[in-house]
Order: structure tokens, then sequence, then C-alpha cells
């Protein structure tokens, strides 16, 4: 579905990919595990084709979009939800409104369809009596289900995840690994899930690209990743900490 091809990019004259290549298969869930600031955010804008490599292809569903103009590019971002670490909720709409956003702006959706879509996603997300709400009211887990709720509104093939545990408590974070985890049962969605936290590798991921000063050091089913020898995952298994 995704395919990165020895990309390397460069942010001025500070080298962050090193000819980095790896693929998300359909209905996977994929993780990208790295420390703070290896380029792991980079990586799913390359996806979203928001910049461009400065060597090597990216392809999105066999297509080729490195090259692609932006508006050739809303059709491919169609095909894949995002959702950011902060979330990026409009603060002065209501849940259900952030959630029908783009239905009704962009989309322009008859009322009676964006109502139906919407109240899909509150029952998925598990939003039901929050409705009305503004988003300033709910817990951080919540606002995440929102964030989840509003990238699957548009019946994506792939949702992408910038740190989606991060700054949740142990609780919150389980349930929204789980409802990652359904997405993929019930919606036979993919997910790319970029962390620097090791357990939600392990609680959610079918496989694992480890990304370290550049470069990929490991990309293969979560499993192995307890037999890898690279002294950088064999510290961060050992420590469960990644900010290194
Ligand atoms: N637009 C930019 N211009 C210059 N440098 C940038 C830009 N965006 C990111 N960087 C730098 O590139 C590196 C990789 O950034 P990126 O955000 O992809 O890392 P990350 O792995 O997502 O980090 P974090 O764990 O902090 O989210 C960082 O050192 C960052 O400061
Ligand atoms: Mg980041």
């Amino acid at each position: 579905m995704i395919e990165l091809k020895n990309v390397c990019l460069s942010y001025g004259d500070k080298l962050i990919l090193k000819n980095v290549s790896l693929k998300v298969q359909d209905n996977t869930i994929k993780a990208i595990l790295g420390p703070s600031g290896v380029g792991k955010s980079t990586i799913l804008k390359l996806m979203l084709g928001l910049i461009k490599p400065d060597c090597g292809k990216v392809f999105v569903d066999g297509q080729d979009i490195t090259n692609l103009k932006e508006t050739e590019l809303y059709d491919i971002r169609r095909k894949m939800g995002m959702v950011f670490q902060g979330n990026a909720l409009f603060d002065s709409l209501t849940i259900s409104q952030n959630i029908g956003f783009f239905l009704r702006e962009n989309l322009k959706l008859p009322e009676d369809q964006v109502r139906k879509k919407v109240q899909e996603q509150i029952n998925f997300a598990g939003l039901e009596g929050y409705e009305d709400q503004l988003p300033e009211s709910l817990s951080g887990g919540m606002r995440k289900r929102v964030a989840i709720g509003r990238a699957m509104v548009f019946n994506p093939r792939m949702i992408l995840f910038d740190e989606p545990t991060a700054g949740l408590d142990p609780v919150s974070s389980k349930k929204i690994l789980s409802l990652i985890s359904s997405l993929r049962h019930t919606s036979n969605l993919g997910a790319v899930i970029v962390t620097h936290i090791i357990d939600d590798v392990f609680n959610v991921a079918d496989c694992v690209a480890v990304l370290y000063q550049g470069e990929i050091i490991f990309d293969d089913v979560t499993e192995k990743l307890h037999d890898a020898q690279h002294p950088f995952i064999r510290s961060i298994l050992s420590d469960k900490i990644l900010e290194l």
C-alpha cells in the first residue's frame, strides 16, 4: 500500500534520512519506532506527499507520488487518514462538527449523509453522549478518539498515527491502542504508527521498522524484535525507553 524506496532527506545541511526503504502492507499494523528527533514524523509527511524526498521514490497504492502536484495528491491523501500527535481538532467546533468538518467543507456532502457518517464514527470511537461538547471539555484519550473518528470518516484504506499514545496515561493508552487494533478487524484497515514507546509496538503492531541515525536498522515482524542484535535495539529492549 505504501512504499519508500531509497529515500534520502535533509533539512538544510542536516541529513535526516539516508537511503531509507520500507513497505507498509494493506490490512497490517506497522510501527515505525525510533528515538526523538530521528525523523519519524518526517516519514509520515513523505507518505502523504507533504514533503518531497531529495532522492528516492514514494509509492502509494502502486502509484509513484514522488513528483505529483498538490492537486494530484488530493485523491492519494483520501486513501490515508492522518491522526496528528496533538490531534489538530478545531477548538470552537463540537465533537460532531469536528468529525463532519471535511465532509461538509471539502466533499460538500448533503447534511443527511454527513449526519449518518458522523454517527457511525461516534459509535465506533465510543463517543456517544459527547457529540455536542467542545474538545476542551474532553480528556486527552477522548480527544484522540475524536481525531481517529475524523480520520476514519473518509473510509481510508490506511490510517497514519503520529505518536498516538504520547501524553496519555497508561489506561487511556491501552484503550487507544485497542481501538487502533479494532480498525483492522472491524474495518479491514491498515495503520502506520510512529512511536518512541516500545510498549506501543508490542501491544499493537504486526511488524515494525526501527529508525536509528537516519537508517532502518530492523524491519520485520514484531516478535523477531526480541532476537535483534543491534546494540540500539538491545538497549531499548532492556531499558524500555527511547529517550537517548
Ligand atoms: N521543517 C524543518 N526544518 C528544519 N529541520 C526540521 C524540520 N522538520 C523537522 N526538522 C528536524 O528534523 C529532525 C527530524 O524531525 P522529525 O519531526 O521527523 O522527528 P521525529 O522522529 O518525529 O521526532 P519527535 O520524536 O520529536 O516527534 C529533527 O531534528 C527536527 O528538528
Ligand atoms: Mg515526531
